[in-house]
Order: C-alpha cells, then sequence, then structure tokens
C-alpha cells in the first residue's frame, strides 16, 4: 500500500475538511514515524467529530492515510462503541445491559426509554433528538442502572423518575434553542 500524506488526502476526499486532516498530522506527529497506525482511534475520533459517524470510505481513507489493512481501523471501529457507524441522533444513549446491571434494572430502564421515545433499541427518534443502545459494562455496576449519553456523560442509578428528567431536560433545552 502506498502511504498517502494529508495534501493527497485533501485532494482525495474533500468531504473530510482540511482542518481536520490537518488534526491528523498533529496525531500522527506524536508517535515515532513506524509507529503512525497508533493515531488510530484519534483519527477516527477527529472524523466522527466532523461528519457525526464513521462511514466505510471514512475507515478506508484513515486506514490509507495511517498505512494500516481497512479491516484493522473496521475492527477498531466495531470494537468500541464509541464510533457511530452509521448516523445517530443528537443525543446518543447508552443503557448498560451487561450481567451486573441486568441484576439491578437495566433492562427496566431500556424498555423505560424504549417505550418513552417510542422507539426500539438501535432506533433514532423521528425528530432526529435520540439515538437509544445498549452497551457493554460501563464500569459503573455499583450504581447501576447506569447510561451514558453521546458517550460522555455518565448517569446513574437511573430510575424511571430520572430517566423522564433527563429525557425532559434535553428536549427542552432544544425547545429553546429553536
Ligand atoms: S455491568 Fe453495567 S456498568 Fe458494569
Amino acid at each position: 500500500m502506498s502511504p498517502m500524506n494529508s495534501e493527497q488526502a485533501k485532494a482525495r476526499t474533500p468531504a473530510l475538511s482540511a482542518q481536520s486532516l490537518d488534526r491528523f498530522d498533529r496525531e500522527v506527529a506524536k508517535y515515532p514515524t513506524d509507529q503512525r497506525q497508533s493515531a488510530v482511534m484519534a483519527c477516527l475520533t477527529i472524523v466522527q467529530q466532523e461528519q457525526g459517524f464513521v462511514s466505510a470510505e471514512s475507515e478506508k481513507l484513515v486506514a490509507e492515510y495511517l498505512h494500516m489493512a481497512p479491516i484493522a481501523v473496521h475492527e477498531v471501529t466495531t470494537f468500541y462503541n464509541m464510533y457511530n457507524q452509521q448516523p445517530v441522533g443528537k443525543y446518543k444513549l447508552n443503557v448498560c445491559t451487561n450481567l451486573p446491571c441486568q441484576l439491578r434494572d437495566g433492562a427496566r430502564a431500556l424498555k423505560h426509554l424504549e417505550q418513552k421515545l417510542g422507539i426500539a433499541m438501535g432506533e433514532t427518534s423521528a425528530d432526529g433528538l435520540f439515538t437509544l443502545q445498549q452497551s457493554e459494562c460501563l464500569g459503573a455496576c455499583a450504581d447501576s442502572p447506569v447510561l451514558l449519553v453521546n458517550d460522555t456523560t455518565m448517569c446513574s442509578f437511573m430510575s424511571n423518575e430520572k430517566l423522564d428528567q433527563l429525557i425532559v431536560g434535553l428536549q427542552s433545552a432544544e425547545a429553546e434553542k429553536s
């Protein structure tokens, strides 16, 4: 596979901004030249920050840019659930349904959100606001039921009342912006 630098990438993929490709360069520069693959997670994050998800085409671009096999990049994208493989709603809700949480109302929390939002796990609400997903252990089993909002904000001890408050709060915040 022939190496591709950021200038070639810019020429080939107008969908990814020059700023993002410059960020690729800065991430790669943090590692020895023969270990540029170490920047794979950072590059996938940059793609997602710009485009909202990591498409198969973007995986190929990252693979070529980092001199990796496309399947190796795909393995990273699919291993970590913070990478979206398709467009998601403005708020991605990941409810932990791993065994310890299942024993402490994780399934109940997921079911409640499905009913509240009118969507099934894996779907996005018609207004584009919410995507509901289940997740593996979030490392907070003692706080179950737990969910993660947009891969960053952990919500603990999510009773039905707290789930309702969360949804209403996010909907209200969006309504105020419009
Ligand atoms: S099993 Fe849910 S946070 Fe660990």
